[in-house]
């Protein structure tokens, strides 16, 4: 054969194997339901690695689902980002996501914060504030504590039909079963100070100004406090305590940001790159540090005052893909007891 045969013969098999095996993905469209400042440097430095660049589609995790169940084959969506391990595990159950069967992934991220298709790349805690001058610490070392009658009209909370609290609440019942969940439910409804309204910061504020002796709050949103230079919220700070809750027991209610590969994604091979990617310790660092939450990285070491001011604790190990299982059931427990 000659030199000129054989590189016609091998652009001929090029050409028959397509785009797949040659010519690498250049571009990949994110559906996001996360937007912090410090992902932008998160995406730019995936570009800066591997020449891919990101389309970004951001919204609020409810609707990017919907968006791309109704796009359906033809979605362009490759990679999906959210928090919350239910809403995951609810992509999950419509069949959106692939199986990626990544080495690097299985062997960066730990078993409990990963399905097969989908993956946790943050972690969060749901933690117990308290006023200080109202409540003392042992009254409130484990969430089941909030539903104790000391509590009457201290409790407050964000509503419950809020991914967050449902996830707490599938958890409880995966520990504590159906029914002790829903006596729980009801204590917690009992106690409230006020029917539930804001979100996490607002809780945090109420218990600062006094008005809720007792909150739930994800971490981040405490550690975002922590580290505020505004008066009024170091005003807070001061006014209030935090417990890690069931330390000895299950340990402390944890939840995810996270994300898989869509069984449609045009872009399979980039998605994986960056699913890779996100998993590496620079970009722990971005995805992590930027909304103060835990990187799932082992070794990986951030530098946050505010999780730093936190201190350590026990978290749950209940595996993240098990949440969903009792998601449903949860909200009905809610619904029952008037947690809404
Ligand atoms: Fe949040």
């Amino acid at each position: 054969m000659t030199k000129l045969k054989t590189l016609a013969a091998l652009l001929a098999t090029s050409a028959a194997l397509g785009n797949t095996a040659f010519a690498a993905d250049t571009e990949l469209n994110l559906y996001t339901a996360r937007h912090y400042q410090t992902d932008e440097a998160l995406y730019s430095n995936f570009t800066t690695r591997t020449g891919i660049r990101i389309n970004r589609i951001e919204g609020k995790e409810e609707e990017l689902l919907e968006r791309i169940r109704n796009e359906g084959a033809n979605s362009p969506a490759d990679v999906f980002i959210t928090v919350d391990a239910a809403r995951l595990a609810a992509a999950d159950q419509y069949g959106l996501f692939a199986t990626v069967d990544s080495p690097t992934l299985k062997s960066a991220i730990p078993a409990h914060l990963r399905t097969d298709r989908w993956f946790a790349f943050s972690t969060r805690a749901r933690v117990i504030v308290y006023n200080k001058l109202d409540v003392k610490a042992d009254q409130v070392r484990n969430y089941e504590d909030l539903a104790k009658p000391d509590m009457k009209g201290k409790v407050c909370t964000r509503s419950g039909s809020h991914a967050y609290n449902m996830s707490l609440g599938s958890a409880l019942i995966q520990h504590n079963g159906a029914a002790k969940t829903e006596e729980w439910a009801r204590g917690l409804v009992a106690n409230f100070a006020r029917a539930p309204k804001g979100g996490d910061t607002d809780q945090i504020k109420a218990v600062g100004a006094g008005e809720c002796g007792v909150a739930l709050v994800n971490s981040y949103y405490l550690a975002r406090m922590l580290k505020s230079t505004k008066p009024e919220d170091q005003k807070t700070v001061d006014r209030i305590g935090i417990v890690w809750p069931n330390q000895s027991s299950f340990g402390t209610h944890i939840n995810i940001s996270g994300g898989g590969m869509l069984k449609t994604a045009p872009h399979k091979e980039a998605a994986v790159k960056f699913l890779e990617y996100l998993a590496s310790p620079e970009a722990q660092d971005y995805f992590a540090n930027g909304n103060n939450e835990w990187p799932v990285v082992a070794g990986v070491k951030i530098a946050n005052r505010g999780l730093d001011a936190m201190g350590k604790f026990k978290a749950d190990t209940l595996p993240v893909g098990k949440l969903a299982d009792t998601v449903i059931e949860a909200q009905k427990i809610y619904d029952r007891a008037g947690f809404r």
